[in-house]
């Protein structure tokens, strides 16, 4: 069978934890390898032909976790974005972070926007990095700026473009590792129809093997939305 491409690949990258754990380290080793593999997967998408890619790096309820943690999660955003942001201009990618901006440094919220606004010129790849991102919280933003407008202009296409994923299409896969199976608030709108696939491996032992594996698995779905397939 050949392997068909999604167009957008959405990831709750999970399990990052639970690997340190295993191994008797603290869980931001595990945040540490965790981003590895995102980095890896990211040079992937693109050799793949995969247009867009949607990242959930911290939800609006990881704030509940302990200090200690959120800190250093932050720490590692900012590093890795301050250290790989002429790599991801090389590799041709476009960055868009979808969240709140509110509750973030406002260190932090600045060199989010200068990535943005760096990397408005390409397109191999559109990666959103979904960071204190909550599908609820996006959905009530985009009301408040609804309740503007007249009644009658509100369709479904127009309350999309209100959506922080207003510049990529619907999410064609949605991957999520370490074998829960829920959506933990990610994408509520945007995954309507979306094909699920959920994977046991913990996100730092995730790989380009495991990542075709979920492409495979989506080439043999029947995607129908609705409607009655001719056989
Ligand atoms: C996912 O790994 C990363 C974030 C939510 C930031 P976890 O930290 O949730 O790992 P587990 O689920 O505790 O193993
Ligand atoms: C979802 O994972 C959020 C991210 C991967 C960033 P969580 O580990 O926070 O989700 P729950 O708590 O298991 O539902
Ligand atoms: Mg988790």
């Amino acid at each position: 069978m050949s392997l068909k491409i999604p167009e957008h690949v959405a990831i709750i990258m999970d399990g990052n934890g639970r690997w340190a754990r295993k191994r008797g380290l603290p869980r931001i080793a595990g945040h540490y390898k965790g981003a590895e593999v995102a980095e890896d997967i990211v040079e992937f998408a693109i050799e793949l032909g995969i247009k867009h890619l949607t990242l959930f790096a911290f939800s609006t309820e990881n704030w509940n976790r302990p200090k200690e943690e959120v800190e250093a999660l932050f720490e590692l955003l900012r590093r890795y974005l301050q250290t790989k942001k002429d790599k991801l201009y090389k590799l041709g990618i476009r960055v868009r972070f979808i969240g709140r901006r509110d509750r973030i440094n406002k260190e932090l919220v600045k060199l989010m926007q200068e990535i943005e606004e760096e990397s408005k010129k390409f397109k191999n790849l559109f990666l959103n990095l979904a960071v204190d991102y909550g599908g609820r919280d996006d959905i009530l933003r985009a009301v408040k700026k609804a309740v503007k407008l007249q009644r009658e202009e509100i369709t479904e296409e127009l309350f999309s473009s209100l959506l922080d994923l207003s510049c990529s299409p619907d999410p064609d896969l949605l991957i999520r590792t370490a074998g829960e199976k829920r959506i933990s608030n990610f994408l509520l709108w945007n995954l309507a129809y979306t094909e699920l696939y959920f994977s046991e491996t913990l996100w730092p032992d995730f790989s380009r093997e495991e990542f075709l594996k979920a492409l495979e698995d989506f080439s043999r779905r029947k995607r129908k939305f609705g409607r009655v397939l001719d056989e």
